[in-house]
Protein backbone atom coordinates (compact mmCIF):
# COMPACT_ATOMS: atom_id res chain seq x y z
CA UNK A 1 0.00 0.00 0.00
CA UNK A 2 1.38 3.67 -0.88
CA UNK A 3 0.16 5.45 2.17
CA UNK A 4 0.81 7.84 4.43
CA UNK A 5 4.29 7.04 6.79
CA UNK A 6 4.07 3.43 5.68
CA UNK A 7 0.81 3.53 6.97
CA UNK A 8 -3.05 2.79 5.10
CA UNK A 9 -4.99 6.09 5.33
CA UNK A 10 -8.60 5.86 6.64
CA UNK A 11 -10.94 8.53 6.57
CA UNK A 12 -13.86 8.26 9.28
CA UNK A 13 -16.71 10.49 9.78
CA UNK A 14 -18.63 11.24 12.81
CA UNK A 15 -15.33 10.40 14.49
CA UNK A 16 -16.05 12.43 17.67
CA UNK A 17 -18.77 10.03 19.45
CA UNK A 18 -20.04 7.05 19.80
CA UNK A 19 -19.34 4.31 16.80
CA UNK A 20 -17.37 6.45 14.86
CA UNK A 21 -14.98 7.35 17.81
CA UNK A 22 -14.78 3.76 18.63
CA UNK A 23 -14.02 2.73 15.12
CA UNK A 24 -10.96 5.60 14.91
CA UNK A 25 -9.92 3.96 18.02
CA UNK A 26 -9.56 0.29 16.43
CA UNK A 27 -7.64 1.35 13.01
CA UNK A 28 -5.54 3.69 14.65
CA UNK A 29 -4.64 1.05 16.85
CA UNK A 30 -4.36 -1.61 13.84
CA UNK A 31 -1.63 0.76 12.12
CA UNK A 32 -3.86 3.17 10.10
CA UNK A 33 -3.53 6.93 9.73
CA UNK A 34 -6.94 8.09 10.78
CA UNK A 35 -8.31 11.03 9.66
CA UNK A 36 -10.82 12.38 12.29
CA UNK A 37 -13.85 14.20 10.01
CA UNK A 38 -16.14 16.36 12.76
CA UNK A 39 -18.65 18.60 13.22
CA UNK A 40 -17.19 20.42 16.01
CA UNK A 41 -14.05 22.03 16.34
CA UNK A 42 -14.40 21.64 20.36
CA UNK A 43 -15.97 18.13 20.37
CA UNK A 44 -13.64 16.98 17.53
CA UNK A 45 -10.18 18.57 19.17
CA UNK A 46 -11.71 16.57 22.55
CA UNK A 47 -11.60 13.51 20.94
CA UNK A 48 -8.57 13.47 19.14
CA UNK A 49 -6.68 14.30 22.29
CA UNK A 50 -8.59 11.08 24.01
CA UNK A 51 -7.79 8.75 21.23
CA UNK A 52 -4.24 10.46 20.74
CA UNK A 53 -3.52 9.53 24.78
CA UNK A 54 -5.47 5.96 24.51
CA UNK A 55 -3.55 4.72 21.00
CA UNK A 56 -0.14 4.39 20.10
CA UNK A 57 -1.99 5.29 16.38
CA UNK A 58 -1.64 8.31 13.90
CA UNK A 59 -4.70 10.40 14.09
CA UNK A 60 -5.58 14.00 12.84
CA UNK A 61 -8.47 16.14 12.63
CA UNK A 62 -10.84 17.64 9.94
CA UNK A 63 -13.82 19.60 10.71
CA UNK A 64 -17.01 19.46 8.39
CA UNK A 65 -20.57 19.74 8.80
CA UNK A 66 -21.70 17.15 6.54
CA UNK A 67 -25.07 17.78 6.03
CA UNK A 68 -23.30 20.76 3.90
CA UNK A 69 -23.01 19.82 0.00
CA UNK A 70 -20.53 23.04 0.16
CA UNK A 71 -18.79 21.54 3.33
CA UNK A 72 -18.27 17.94 2.26
CA UNK A 73 -16.55 19.28 -1.17
CA UNK A 74 -14.24 21.52 1.09
CA UNK A 75 -13.15 18.34 3.28
CA UNK A 76 -13.19 15.96 -0.07
CA UNK A 77 -10.61 19.01 -1.70
CA UNK A 78 -8.29 18.80 1.44
CA UNK A 79 -8.53 15.25 1.63
CA UNK A 80 -7.53 14.96 -2.25
CA UNK A 81 -4.96 17.82 -1.31
CA UNK A 82 -3.64 15.61 1.41
CA UNK A 83 -3.48 12.08 0.74
CA UNK A 84 -2.12 10.60 -2.59
CA UNK A 85 -3.86 7.43 -1.17
CA UNK A 86 -6.89 6.82 0.82
CA UNK A 87 -7.52 3.34 1.10
CA UNK A 88 -11.10 3.47 3.95
CA UNK A 89 -13.81 5.34 3.41
CA UNK A 90 -16.21 5.03 6.33
CA UNK A 91 -19.41 7.15 6.40
CA UNK A 92 -20.76 7.34 9.62
CA UNK A 93 -22.06 10.19 10.85
CA UNK A 94 -25.45 10.03 11.03
CA UNK A 95 -29.13 11.66 13.37
CA UNK A 96 -32.11 11.35 14.33
CA UNK A 97 -33.96 14.35 13.76
CA UNK A 98 -37.22 15.25 15.68
CA UNK A 99 -38.36 18.30 13.39
CA UNK A 100 -38.39 18.85 9.98
CA UNK A 101 -36.09 21.61 9.42
CA UNK A 102 -34.08 22.23 6.20
CA UNK A 103 -30.17 23.09 6.02
CA UNK A 104 -29.34 26.39 4.87
CA UNK A 105 -28.39 24.69 1.16
CA UNK A 106 -32.48 24.27 1.36
CA UNK A 107 -32.31 19.95 1.94
CA UNK A 108 -34.27 18.51 4.75
CA UNK A 109 -31.60 17.79 7.03
CA UNK A 110 -31.97 13.67 7.66
CA UNK A 111 -31.91 13.06 4.40
CA UNK A 112 -28.78 15.68 4.03
CA UNK A 113 -26.67 14.10 6.27
CA UNK A 114 -27.77 10.46 6.62
CA UNK A 115 -27.91 10.02 2.88
CA UNK A 116 -26.68 12.64 0.55
CA UNK A 117 -23.54 13.25 2.74
CA UNK A 118 -22.65 9.89 2.50
CA UNK A 119 -23.32 9.49 -1.46
CA UNK A 120 -21.57 12.84 -2.66
CA UNK A 121 -18.67 12.48 -0.21
CA UNK A 122 -17.84 8.85 -1.69
CA UNK A 123 -18.57 10.36 -5.19
CA UNK A 124 -16.29 12.76 -4.59
CA UNK A 125 -12.73 10.25 -3.72
CA UNK A 126 -13.90 7.33 -5.49
CA UNK A 127 -11.20 7.78 -8.15
CA UNK A 128 -8.88 8.75 -5.34
CA UNK A 129 -10.05 5.41 -3.51
CA UNK A 130 -9.31 3.06 -7.05
CA UNK A 131 -5.74 4.55 -7.22
CA UNK A 132 -5.11 3.42 -4.04
CA UNK A 133 -6.73 0.12 -4.55
CA UNK A 134 -7.66 -2.27 -2.44
CA UNK A 135 -9.48 -0.11 -1.11
CA UNK A 136 -13.11 -0.40 0.84
CA UNK A 137 -15.89 1.51 1.57
CA UNK A 138 -17.58 0.99 4.44
CA UNK A 139 -21.15 2.56 5.42
CA UNK A 140 -23.11 2.67 8.61
CA UNK A 141 -26.77 1.59 7.53
CA UNK A 142 -29.50 0.36 10.25
CA UNK A 143 -31.79 -2.33 10.68
CA UNK A 144 -34.15 0.74 11.23
CA UNK A 145 -34.28 0.44 6.97
CA UNK A 146 -36.84 -2.40 7.43
CA UNK A 147 -39.26 0.86 8.27
CA UNK A 148 -38.28 2.44 5.53
CA UNK A 149 -39.80 3.55 2.36
CA UNK A 150 -38.30 5.61 -0.78
CA UNK A 151 -40.81 7.57 -1.91
CA UNK A 152 -39.83 9.88 -4.54
CA UNK A 153 -42.39 12.45 -3.92
CA UNK A 154 -41.46 12.55 0.19
CA UNK A 155 -37.78 11.70 -0.01
CA UNK A 156 -36.97 15.46 2.28
CA UNK A 157 -40.88 14.27 4.53
CA UNK A 158 -42.36 17.30 1.76
CA UNK A 159 -45.62 15.61 2.54
CA UNK A 160 -45.44 14.06 5.86
CA UNK A 161 -42.58 14.31 7.96
CA UNK A 162 -42.44 11.07 10.99
CA UNK A 163 -38.88 11.33 12.53
CA UNK A 164 -38.36 7.68 12.70
CA UNK A 165 -39.33 7.14 9.21
CA UNK A 166 -36.83 9.59 7.52
CA UNK A 167 -34.41 8.03 9.46
CA UNK A 168 -35.50 4.79 8.56
CA UNK A 169 -35.78 6.21 4.67
CA UNK A 170 -32.40 7.56 4.65
CA UNK A 171 -30.86 3.71 6.60
CA UNK A 172 -32.44 2.31 3.63
CA UNK A 173 -30.77 4.29 0.91
CA UNK A 174 -27.27 3.77 2.57
CA UNK A 175 -28.32 -0.29 1.99
CA UNK A 176 -29.24 0.55 -1.43
CA UNK A 177 -26.44 3.04 -2.29
CA UNK A 178 -24.09 0.15 -1.18
CA UNK A 179 -25.70 -2.25 -3.51
CA UNK A 180 -24.96 0.13 -6.41
CA UNK A 181 -21.81 1.63 -5.30
CA UNK A 182 -20.44 -2.04 -5.10
CA UNK A 183 -21.79 -2.87 -8.85
CA UNK A 184 -20.29 0.20 -10.28
CA UNK A 185 -16.90 -0.56 -8.31
CA UNK A 186 -16.61 -4.41 -9.49
CA UNK A 187 -13.54 -5.20 -10.86
CA UNK A 188 -11.81 -1.66 -9.58
CA UNK A 189 -10.33 -3.02 -6.75
CA UNK A 190 -12.45 -1.25 -4.30
CA UNK A 191 -15.05 -2.96 -1.99
CA UNK A 192 -18.60 -1.31 -0.66
CA UNK A 193 -20.37 -2.67 2.37
CA UNK A 194 -22.74 -1.68 4.79
CA UNK A 195 -23.81 -2.89 8.52
CA UNK A 196 -25.87 -2.57 11.22
CA UNK A 197 -24.22 -2.16 14.05
CA UNK A 198 -26.83 -3.02 16.72
CA UNK A 199 -28.45 -1.37 19.32
CA UNK A 200 -25.76 0.93 20.82
CA UNK A 201 -25.44 3.42 23.55
CA UNK A 202 -24.48 6.46 21.83
CA UNK A 203 -25.31 10.40 21.63
CA UNK A 204 -27.98 9.31 18.61
CA UNK A 205 -30.75 9.07 21.51
CA UNK A 206 -30.08 11.77 22.86
CA UNK A 207 -33.20 13.80 21.62
CA UNK A 208 -35.28 10.85 22.07
CA UNK A 209 -38.59 10.76 23.99
CA UNK A 210 -37.84 8.59 27.09
CA UNK A 211 -38.84 5.54 26.83
CA UNK A 212 -36.66 5.12 23.88
CA UNK A 213 -33.66 6.31 26.00
CA UNK A 214 -34.65 3.65 28.23
CA UNK A 215 -34.68 1.13 26.00
CA UNK A 216 -31.24 1.79 25.06
CA UNK A 217 -30.13 2.02 28.58
CA UNK A 218 -31.64 -1.45 29.15
CA UNK A 219 -30.71 -3.00 25.69
CA UNK A 220 -28.26 -0.81 23.92
CA UNK A 221 -24.35 -2.39 23.84
CA UNK A 222 -21.46 -0.09 23.98
CA UNK A 223 -20.06 1.91 20.67
CA UNK A 224 -16.95 -0.35 20.35
CA UNK A 225 -19.16 -3.61 19.83
CA UNK A 226 -21.33 -1.56 17.56
CA UNK A 227 -17.64 -0.59 15.69
CA UNK A 228 -16.33 -4.72 15.90
CA UNK A 229 -18.18 -4.86 12.43
CA UNK A 230 -17.32 -1.68 10.62
CA UNK A 231 -13.72 -2.34 11.26
CA UNK A 232 -13.91 -5.91 10.77
CA UNK A 233 -15.48 -4.80 7.07
CA UNK A 234 -12.82 -2.22 7.03
CA UNK A 235 -9.97 -4.24 7.41
CA UNK A 236 -10.42 -8.37 7.59
CA UNK A 237 -8.79 -9.99 4.35
CA UNK A 238 -11.27 -12.48 4.33
CA UNK A 239 -13.98 -9.60 3.02
CA UNK A 240 -10.92 -8.59 0.74
CA UNK A 241 -12.51 -8.40 -2.78
CA UNK A 242 -16.44 -8.75 -1.48
CA UNK A 243 -18.55 -6.16 -1.53
CA UNK A 244 -22.10 -5.38 -1.85
CA UNK A 245 -23.22 -6.87 1.31
CA UNK A 246 -25.01 -5.91 4.32
CA UNK A 247 -24.12 -6.98 7.61
CA UNK A 248 -25.22 -7.39 11.33
CA UNK A 249 -22.67 -8.73 13.84
CA UNK A 250 -20.59 -9.87 11.16
CA UNK A 251 -22.95 -11.99 9.28
CA UNK A 252 -23.82 -11.10 6.15
CA UNK A 253 -27.95 -10.57 5.84
CA UNK A 254 -30.29 -10.57 3.18
CA UNK A 255 -30.56 -7.71 1.54
CA UNK A 256 -33.98 -5.56 1.58
CA UNK A 257 -36.34 -5.68 -1.52
CA UNK A 258 -35.68 -2.30 -2.40
CA UNK A 259 -31.62 -2.63 -2.28
CA UNK A 260 -32.71 -5.65 -4.94
CA UNK A 261 -34.95 -3.62 -7.55
CA UNK A 262 -32.42 -3.04 -9.85
CA UNK A 263 -34.90 0.28 -11.51
CA UNK A 264 -35.25 1.59 -8.23
CA UNK A 265 -31.71 1.55 -7.21
CA UNK A 266 -31.47 3.50 -11.23
CA UNK A 267 -34.12 6.09 -9.84
CA UNK A 268 -32.18 6.55 -6.41
CA UNK A 269 -28.64 6.94 -7.80
CA UNK A 270 -30.31 9.30 -10.76
CA UNK A 271 -32.37 11.41 -7.60
CA UNK A 272 -29.26 11.59 -5.59
CA UNK A 273 -27.34 12.44 -8.72
CA UNK A 274 -29.42 15.72 -9.21
CA UNK A 275 -29.94 16.48 -5.69
CA UNK A 276 -26.11 16.68 -5.14
CA UNK A 277 -25.85 18.68 -8.52
CA UNK A 278 -23.17 17.37 -10.99
CA UNK A 279 -21.37 16.03 -8.27
CA UNK A 280 -17.96 13.81 -8.96
CA UNK A 281 -20.18 10.55 -9.87
CA UNK A 282 -20.42 9.21 -13.42
CA UNK A 283 -23.76 7.87 -14.47
CA UNK A 284 -23.76 3.99 -13.18
CA UNK A 285 -23.47 1.11 -14.92
CA UNK A 286 -26.47 -0.71 -14.97
CA UNK A 287 -26.66 -1.96 -11.11
CA UNK A 288 -25.50 -5.56 -11.08
CA UNK A 289 -23.75 -5.81 -14.06
N1 LIG B 1 -26.62 3.76 18.03
C1 LIG B 1 -27.32 2.81 17.40
O1 LIG B 1 -28.00 1.96 18.04
C2 LIG B 1 -27.30 2.73 15.92
C3 LIG B 1 -28.06 1.70 15.31
C4 LIG B 1 -28.06 1.62 13.92
C5 LIG B 1 -27.30 2.51 13.17
N2 LIG B 1 -26.59 3.50 13.79
C6 LIG B 1 -25.81 4.41 12.94
O2 LIG B 1 -24.52 4.55 13.46
C7 LIG B 1 -23.95 5.79 13.04
C8 LIG B 1 -23.26 6.45 14.20
O3 LIG B 1 -24.23 6.74 15.19
P1 LIG B 1 -23.92 6.68 16.75
O4 LIG B 1 -24.90 5.75 17.34
O5 LIG B 1 -22.48 6.48 17.03
O6 LIG B 1 -24.41 8.16 17.16
P2 LIG B 1 -23.66 9.41 17.86
O7 LIG B 1 -23.00 9.02 19.12
O8 LIG B 1 -24.72 10.46 17.92
O9 LIG B 1 -22.54 9.82 16.80
C9 LIG B 1 -22.90 10.42 15.58
C10 LIG B 1 -21.69 11.13 15.02
O10 LIG B 1 -22.11 11.80 13.80
C11 LIG B 1 -21.72 13.18 13.92
N3 LIG B 1 -22.57 14.10 13.18
C12 LIG B 1 -23.87 14.39 13.41
N4 LIG B 1 -24.27 15.35 12.57
C13 LIG B 1 -23.21 15.68 11.81
C14 LIG B 1 -22.99 16.62 10.78
N5 LIG B 1 -23.97 17.44 10.35
N6 LIG B 1 -21.76 16.68 10.19
C15 LIG B 1 -20.77 15.88 10.62
N7 LIG B 1 -20.90 14.97 11.59
C16 LIG B 1 -22.12 14.89 12.19
C17 LIG B 1 -21.81 13.46 15.40
O11 LIG B 1 -21.14 14.65 15.70
P3 LIG B 1 -21.65 15.60 16.91
O12 LIG B 1 -21.10 15.00 18.16
O13 LIG B 1 -21.08 16.93 16.58
O14 LIG B 1 -23.15 15.59 16.88
C18 LIG B 1 -21.15 12.21 15.95
O15 LIG B 1 -19.78 12.29 15.83
C19 LIG B 1 -25.11 6.59 12.43
O16 LIG B 1 -25.02 6.56 11.02
C20 LIG B 1 -26.34 5.82 12.89
O17 LIG B 1 -27.41 5.96 11.98
C21 LIG B 1 -26.57 3.63 15.15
Amino acid sequence: MNARDGRPVSVVTGANAGIGKAAASALAGLGHHVVMVCRSRERGDAALAELRANTAGSLELIIADLSLQSEVRRLAAALLADYPAIHVLLNNAGAIYNQRRLTAEGIERTWALNHLGYFLLTNLLRERLVASAPARIVNVASNASKAGRIDFDNLQGERLYVPFGAYARSKLANIMFTRSLAAQLDGRGVTANCLHPGTILSHITDRQAAPVRAYFRVFGTTPEAGADTVVWLATSPELAGCGGGFYIRRRQRRLPPAARDEALLQQLWDESERMTAGSASRKPATPGS
